[in-house]
């Protein structure tokens, strides 16, 4: 499948496997870019060397391009920023934070820049700036969400962005893929579908309470103060945003969803930790390896762009 996006990273497919702390480490992202799609190393929450000893590891077991996803609110930021330059991986996900001043830096080292921006008005001052493509992310998303929907972000923006636009939120299979490419997207980035993988270290009862999950159990917390995640319903969440409500201040709120994530995704505590996933959960009902994933997303991709093709005929 050719689009902007595989011709910009050398890629087969048009899928990028989106960074997520504290889950997406050097061998999901080396299997996902070794099946086509393009994975990448989340740096979140993660101090440099643990960055630079999971990028050597990636180059070890994949010759493919793979990237990392640097979130620029995190204190360690420009460190991790200088190993990422020296690792020298293909590309950067940039998010959280403003990417212009890295930008220049990140070309100097011969990386691609890609990055996620929450409406038009960055999606244009970040190709003014030279970013190769950008992330759309819609609020269906696993993790930190804005306030746009997917639909919406990609009608609102990628008639009028010339790079590449990569669409993500929401999206877990090949219907989804379709769906993007037809409205103008270069390619998709996932997250939820990439969590049910066997090389996803995910602990296994996150693992297993997504597999249960269905399309209602999914909740966005902290909306109200403009700091929304998207997780599963679950003791935190209950706890989280009864307190929302009450008005509690934001530090009471930071207090309880400080450490969280590592809570669900590493120690397996589904109940006090925050277990990020996207709305799109009923197709989320097998675990598989990501090459098995990425084949049968392809497959039901360009299936479905066969049928629209007939519609349209
Ligand atoms: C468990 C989890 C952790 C995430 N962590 C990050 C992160 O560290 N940085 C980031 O930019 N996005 C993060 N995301 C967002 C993903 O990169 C991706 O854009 C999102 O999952 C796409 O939506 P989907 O979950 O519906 O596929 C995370 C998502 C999930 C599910």
């Amino acid at each position: 499948m050719k689009t902007k996006l595989t011709e910009l990273l050398g890629i087969k497919y048009p899928v990028i496997q989106g960074g997520m702390a504290w889950v997406s480490e050097a061998n999901l992202a080396s299997a996902v870019s070794n099946a086509g799609g393009a994975g990448i190393i989340a740096a979140g929450g993660r101090d440099t060397e643990w960055v630079r000893e999971e990028i050597r590891k990636a180059k070890e077991m994949t010759d493919k391009p793979f990237g990392v996803n640097v979130m620029l609110m995190a204190p360690n930021k420009d460190e991790i920023v200088e190993v990422v330059c020296e690792e020298k991986v293909a590309f950067v996900t940039l998010g959280a934070g403003n990417p212009v001043p890295y930008i220049e830096k990140f070309h100097e080292h011969g990386i691609k820049v890609i990055p996620v921006v929450p409406n038009l008005k960055l999606a244009k001052r970040v190709a003014e700036k030279g970013a190769d493509a950008i992330v759309i992310e819609g609020m269906e998303a696993g993790g930190h969400i804005g306030s746009q929907t997917t639909l919406a972000l990609m009608t609102n923006i990628i008639p009028y962005i010339d790079i590449p636009v990569v669409v993500a939120g929401g999206i877990a299979d090949g219907r989804g893929i379709a769906a993007a490419l037809l409205m103008g997207a270069a390619g998709v980035q996932m997250g939820s579908r990439f969590l049910l993988t066997t090389e996803s270290t995910l602990h296994p009862k996150a693992k297993e309470r997504i597999l249960q999950a269905t399309d209602t159990d999914s909740v966005a917390t902290g909306v109200s103060r403009g700091h929304g995640v998207r997780c599963l319903r679950n003791t935190f969440t209950e706890e989280y945003t009864k307190l929302e409500a009450s008005g509690a201040p934001q530090e009471q709120l930071d207090k309880l969803a400080t450490g969280t994530n590592r809570m669900a995704a590493v120690d397996g505590d589904i109940e006090r930790g925050a277990i990020l996933v996207g709305q799109s959960l009923n197709v989320l009902n097998e675990i598989k390896s990501a090459q098995e994933i990425i084949e049968d997303l392809m497959a039901q991709t360009k299936e479905t762009l066969q049928k629209a093709c007939e519609i349209g005929k």
